[in-house]
């Protein structure tokens, strides 16, 4: 039987920021309840647990209808490696593929390219790259 549930739910603040804290990505000083109006905010929500601990999240912040961004996709390091960013991001994408939308976008972290190009994507090209703002070459 397969160990894994999944739910459409956001988890608790504070089980996302124990899972969120295994990436590294943010200072783990931050307080659970930094991340709850971005967890409120998201249009859609990929939850996975075993035995009710939360070992995966991701989702997508979108309008619903043109765009849509793939972001903090997440699994427990313990419980890498077994299908369950496959399983999470499948989900994400049935959805904005429901709603129609077409513009699906995330930003592959260092060595993870190739899991979400065996998924369907693709690198952005050359002659349109991603850009990001950074506030100290502005004015
Ligand atoms: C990226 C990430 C979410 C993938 O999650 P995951 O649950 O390990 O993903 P999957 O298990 O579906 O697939 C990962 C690999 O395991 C393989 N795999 C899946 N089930 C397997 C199994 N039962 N046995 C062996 N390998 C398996 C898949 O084929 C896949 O191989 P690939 O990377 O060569 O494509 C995860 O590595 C992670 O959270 N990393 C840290 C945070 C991060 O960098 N997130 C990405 C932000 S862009």
């Amino acid at each position: 039987m397969h160990p894994f549930e999944y739910s459409p739910v956001a988890p608790t603040p504070d089980a996302f920021k124990t899972l969120y804290d295994t990436t590294g990505w943010g200072p783990t000083s931050r307080e659970a309840s930094y991340y709850a109006g971005a967890l409120a905010g998201s249009w859609c929500v990929q939850a996975a647990y075993c035995d009710g601990q939360l070992v995966g999240f991701a989702r997508v912040i979108s309008d619903g209808h043109l765009h849509a961004f793939i972001t903090e996709m997440i699994v427990h390091p313990g419980y890498q490696r077994r299908g369950v960013g496959a399983h999470m991001l499948s989900s994400l994408l049935a959805a904005c593929h429901e709603a129609g939308i077409s513009d699906i976008q995330l930003l592959s972290a260092r060595g993870k390219a190739a899991f979400y190009q065996r998924h369907g994507f693709v690198p952005r090209p050359q002659e349109g790259p991603g850009m990001q703002f950074v506030a100290a070459l502005c004015g």
